[in-house]
């Protein structure tokens, strides 16, 4: 059996953070709770326990880990932060947000996939940065599900993926945002935004000028392998195809039913229709943001043919909430009833 010890989420015991540390100094794997989804944290100067977790998550070797610190110091430590990344770390460190930056530090091939680049983040969790800091070492960690399903939300998506390969779980409850952090490569002119987070395009843009948002990170097919090597993988799908819903989502549920399907519908942003199953998401973007893993996780559980949800406005979180939904529905998207029948192939 996993040890899974119940932790504050804003003031955690002492005892239980140094128990935490003790794992991670001597290689072991801890999941813990960051303010975006939960990760699987190993020291990231071992290269024997960062090579557990891709074992652990079936995670394909060329897919490189964020290396998680708890300062800016220990960040220019590891890579080479230029200017305009500290400009922003200052401002949004600790927070979700992750820089692409050339690596400094002799890490271990296996934590960057050995690429010359790492990607570097203070996270706000106080559990993750009293971690950290316990352990003395910055913790090479990804989402902690297995590969190829929705990121951890709650302690309980962990042991249900991952299980006994994990040695400790650190459960703070649900995490805060629910979507994983921003992704921004500045070591490109101008800086290229790989993964859209919490830490706005917006806000970026206020602080750094120009931004690149290439089609893939807004969700509009598949990543380009030259700028972000490891997210080429299948990302997560249900097992009940999903269409995105860009017109009235009662006359598409209506539509659907009268092909005698069973169809479930995830309700967000006040959208919502009589279906076969209905899962309540959220009614506004950070709320939508916090319950959408836990709603596709639930989503595979029902037993529907096909399920519909609604698209939201690509601006602020929306725009991460927007870039999943489109990869969960393997960029399936209906903009009236033609384009749904044409999608269901009817
Ligand atoms: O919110 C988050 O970022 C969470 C928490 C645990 O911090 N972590 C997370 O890690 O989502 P992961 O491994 O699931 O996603 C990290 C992404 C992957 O798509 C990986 O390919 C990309 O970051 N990545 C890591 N290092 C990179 C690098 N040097 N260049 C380009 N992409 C990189
Ligand atoms: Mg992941």
């Amino acid at each position: 059996m996993v040890r899974i010890l119940r932790v504050d989420p804003l003031n955690p015991r002492g005892e239980d953070v140094a128990e935490a540390a003790a794992v991670i100094r001597s290689g072991g794997l801890v999941a813990f709770p960051t303010e975006t989804v939960y990760g699987l944290g190993a020291d990231a100067f071992n290269a024997e326990a960062s090579a557990r977790i891709f074992k652990a998550k079936g995670r394909p070797a060329d897919n490189p880990l964020i290396v998680h610190v708890s300062s800016l110091d220990m960040a220019l430590e590891i890579g080479d932060m230029p200017d305009r990344a500290v400009e922003v770390a200052k401002r949004a460190w600790p927070g979700p947000i992750t820089f692409v930056v050339r690596k400094r530090a002799e890490l271990p091939a296996v934590v960057t996939a050995g690429l010359p680049t790492v990607a570097l983040r203070c996270p706000a969790h106080p559990v993750a940065l009293r971690l950290i800091e316990a352990a003395g070492t910055p913790i090479a960690a990804p989402s902690a599900n297995k590969a190829g399903r929705p990121s951890p939300t709650e302690a309980s998506h962990v042991v249900e993926d991952l299980g006994d390969s994990v040695d400790l779980v650190l459960d703070a409850g649900r995490t805060f945002f629910g979507v994983e952090s921003t992704i921004i490569d500045v070591t490109r002119e101008p800086p290229v935004l790989l993964r859209p987070g919490p830490f706005t395009v917006e806000e970026l843009r206020d602080i750094l000028g120009d931004v690149e948002i290439p089609p893939f990170a807004r969700g509009l097919g598949e990543a380009d392998v030259a700028l972000a090597p490891g997210m080429k993988y299948r990302h997560y799908a249900p097992e009940v195809p999903l269409i995105l819903v860009d017109f009235d989502l009662a006359s598409a549920t209506e539509a659907v039913r009268g092909l005698g399907l069973r169809v479930a519908v995830l309700c967000l942003a006040g959208k919502c229709a009589d279906a076969d199953a209905t899962i309540y998401v959220g009614s506004d973007p950070y709320e939508i943001a916090k319950n959408l893993y836990d709603a596709l996780r639930r989503l595979d559980k029902t037993k529907v043919d096909i399920a519909l949800v609604p698209t939201v406005a690509e601006r602020g979180i929306g725009l991460a909430v927007m870039n999943r939904l489109r990869k969960a529905s393997g960029f399936k998207l209906a903009k009236n009833e033609a384009e749904l029948r044409g999608l269901l192939g009817r």
